[in-house]
């Protein structure tokens, strides 16, 4: 599929069937009296990479949160695998199989890196086909450099590492969607470099990703679609066939 109008009939298709991973429409979010997003509509099929790219302060790391109902008020509407969840809490979100790794990463700088990964509960949705999630072995396969470093201490761990074991860490609890919060931020090229193939691999094994990016020419070659936000709105979305075409708009609005 190379247009966003065949990506929207299939996903249209889809979701009669409950096929996309996730779908949002009108979605606004407030921090207490402060209304951050005003009206959000993003769909994701199953298995695709989708970036949210924006400007600082456009409203991609609260659309994120607002997805994992850690906003204040929320009002329109989000399903997850064609679950509304809107009015669900944290917990029974994260039962709907969505890992959220967040900016700030979390890992427990007391706790060893193989202590990190045991911390969470196995949340994979019931007859999903993730449910089971990663063993530890699996997650040392495909990040031999964790399987090095499981007994080191969480801030002993160099920043891609402790990258890496933010997003291993979700993979354990046997979600199927995940939302990942500028994870090349501030890393070296190498390590990002290691990123990309970690989620072309996510992508390989049918994992769905939401990719909020600062880092456009690392998001650009991953992703199959993409998004813009401003002012807590989407103010484009294409996809990778689109992408040459868009570079203009995309300077205008990000400065790419
Ligand atoms: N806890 C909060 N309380 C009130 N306002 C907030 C809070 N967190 C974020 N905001 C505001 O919401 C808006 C969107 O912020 P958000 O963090 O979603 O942006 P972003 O697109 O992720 O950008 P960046 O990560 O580059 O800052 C900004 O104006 C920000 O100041
Ligand atoms: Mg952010």
């Amino acid at each position: 599929m190379n247009t966003v109008t065949e990506r929207e009939t299939a996903a249209a298709a889809g979701a009669a069937g409950g096929e996309n991973a996730l779908e949002i429409a009108g979605l606004q979010a407030w921090y207490g009296e402060s209304h951050i997003l005003h009206g959000v509509d993003l769909t994701v099929g199953r298995g695709e990479v989708v970036t949210l790219l924006g400007r600082n302060g456009a409203g991609r790391t609260t659309t994120l949160r607002a997805i994992m109902g850690l906003t204040g008020r929320r009002t329109g509407s989000i399903r997850i695998g064609g679950r509304e969840t809107i009015q669900m809490p944290t917990y029974r979100i994260a039962h709907c199989g969505v890992g959220y790794c967040p900016e700030e990463r979390g890992i427990f700088a007391s706790l060893s890196c193989e202590e990190n990964l045991l911390l969470p509960p196995h949340i994979g949705a019931k007859g999903a086909k993730l449910a089971e999630g990663m063993s530890l072995d699996e997650i040392y396969a495909m990040f031999p450099n964790l399987a090095e470093r499981r007994h080191s201490q969480g801030t002993r761990l160099s920043g891609g590492e402790q990258q890496m074991l933010a997003v291993a860490r979700i993979l354990r609890t046997g979600a199927n969607l995940l939302l990942l919060d500028e994870i090349s931020e501030g890393l070296a090229p190498v390590i990002v470099q290691a990123l990309a193939r970690m989620i072309l691999t996510l992508k390989a094994r049918g994992y769905t990703v939401v990719m909020v990016e600062q880092n456009f020419r690392f998001a650009a070659p991953l992703a199959d679609r993409f998004y813009v936000m401003e002012h807590g709105r989407i103010v484009e979305h294409f996809g990778t066939a689109e992408l040459e075409a868009k570079m203009p708009v995309l300077h205008d609005l990000l400065g790419v």
